[in-house]
């Protein structure tokens, strides 16, 4: 009885504003100036991304009085650009960021909430899942790229990804020329991924057979038409029983566990509803099937199509390799044991191992999961700040 009682107080006291908002509604309901753009893809992808042009004192950056600095960030697997506002303004990315004095930018990709808008294409086509992260990289990012330098007049900017939005920035930059690369004056990587050294996940048991004939099933629009996502229904249980502050540490578990070990948990619990009604987001099949190959392969390829659909495609019967070598844009990064995605041998093996002179720094930090890279309480101190760190004594010795 006192936990109904408990549980009706919470859902009708204990909700957050934030719940119920939009990414840019979430800005503006924060006080700072929110922007939406719309960037279409050359395969006609209209993707919602959002702007915080200046932060709520206006600051500019030492030694860049005539211009903003761009801050680009990228959200990772099942995410959006959400996931860079969750927290109170002191301890979310994108309004650090903007309240250090960047002109910050939010990237979403094509199958979130924000990507689901298409030329000619309908969400219930099968031909708008046929996608995966590779498709993010040199579509939906070099759009987005493309359309903030424009709109800013700017030649270069700094980039944040987290997750999936490392990935898509190796992928592109394994493959871009020195022109392009020049545009992301500094890339930071956060919770990085690309490939693992053991298959830990129940998915990854999944012999190469099995998964080579799912995605042949798919290509040939026989499944994975509708996006993966958990229902909504569920989630909006989950968000409001989670409001509960007696049963609110279990949701907090569950999530780590989720996204890492659960180890010294860095999330506020008060805030798990917001970041329930705003995580997971979807994406496709293909995709899905795309990253178990790379967690299979150990390194970065494009999609495997099989041998012979590869021959059509590529022009040889194996799926082309991304060589991470090939990267020049100064690259930093941020990784932990404790991240059970990506954890520090991941890290080390699969990227540290095979970056050129791209790679500048890294960060081991005790005890980051993998939502903690967005999510953390830490994250202020032990990422965002070393980041801006960093950038300011790059502007202080090459100029804004
Ligand atoms: C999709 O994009 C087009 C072109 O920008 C726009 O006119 C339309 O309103 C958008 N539809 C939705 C549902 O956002
Ligand atoms: C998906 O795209 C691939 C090539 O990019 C194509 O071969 C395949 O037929 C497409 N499948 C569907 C269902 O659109
Ligand atoms: C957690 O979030 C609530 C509001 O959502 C806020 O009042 C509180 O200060 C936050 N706690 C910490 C430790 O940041
Ligand atoms: C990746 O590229 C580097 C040079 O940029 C080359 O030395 C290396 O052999 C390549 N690795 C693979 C696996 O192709
Ligand atoms: C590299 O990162 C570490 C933190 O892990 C920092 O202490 C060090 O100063 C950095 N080195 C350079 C050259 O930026």
């Amino acid at each position: 009885m006192k936990f109904i009682i408990c549980l009706i107080i919470t859902v009708v006291f204990a909700t957050e504003p934030e719940e119920s908002l939009d990414a840019a509604e979430s800005i503006e309901y924060n006080l700072y100036p929110a922007e939406k753009h719309y960037v279409q893809t050359p395969d006609g992808y209209i993707n919602q991304i959002q702007r915080i042009p200046f932060g709520r004192d206006n600051r500019p950056i030492q030694g860049c009085n005539s211009k903003r600095p761009i801050m680009f960030l990228q959200h990772g697997l099942f995410a959006s650009s959400y996931e860079f506002l969750m927290n109170l303004p002191s301890q979310s990315p994108a309004y650090v960021f903007a309240d250090a004095g960047f002109d910050v930018w939010l990237g979403n990709v094509r199958g979130t909430e924000y990507g689901r808008n298409h030329t000619t294409l309908k969400t219930n086509d099968r031909r708008f899942w046929n996608f995966t992260f590779y498709d993010h990289a040199h579509s939906d990012l070099v759009s987005q790229i493309e359309y903030v330098l424009e709109k800013t007049g700017q030649e270069s900017l700094f980039y944040v990804g987290h997750s999936q939005g490392t990935t898509v920035m190796f992928a592109r930059l394994a493959e871009a020329e020195p022109a392009w690369q020049k545009k992301i004056r500094a890339f930071f990587g956060l919770g990085p991924s690309a490939g693992s050294v053991k298959a830990t996940a129940s998915f990854l048991l999944l012999e190469i057979e099995d998964i080579q004939r799912l995605i042949q099933f798919v290509l040939d629009g026989k499944f994975g038409i509708i996006p993966i996502t958990i229902p909504h229904p569920l989630i909006d249980r989950l968000a409001e029983a989670c409001g509960n502050a007696e049963i609110n540490h279990i949701c907090s578990a569950a999530l780590d566990i989720g996204g890492g070990r659960e180890k010294l948990s860095q999330l506020n619990d008060t805030r798990l509803p917001v970041i329930l009604k705003h995580f997971p987001s979807t994406t496709s099949t293909l995709n899905l099937l795309h990253w178990v190959q790379t967690f299979k392969y150990h390194e970065l390829r494009h999609l495997d199509l099989g041998p012979e659909r590869n021959l059509e495609a590529y022009g040889q019967k194996e799926a082309p390799r991304l060589n991470i070598s090939n990267i020049e844009a100064p690259t930093y990064l941020f990784f932990s044991h404790d991240d059970i995605i990506t954890d520090d041998v991941d890290v080390r093996e699969i990227i540290l191992k095979h970056m050129g002179p791209g790679l500048r720094n890294y960060t081991n930090l005790d005890h980051f999961t993998h939502i903690d890279f967005a999510v953390g309480l830490r994250a202020n101190d032990e990422v965002y700040r070393p980041i801006i760190q960093t950038i300011r004594e790059d502007i202080q010795k090459n100029g804004c």
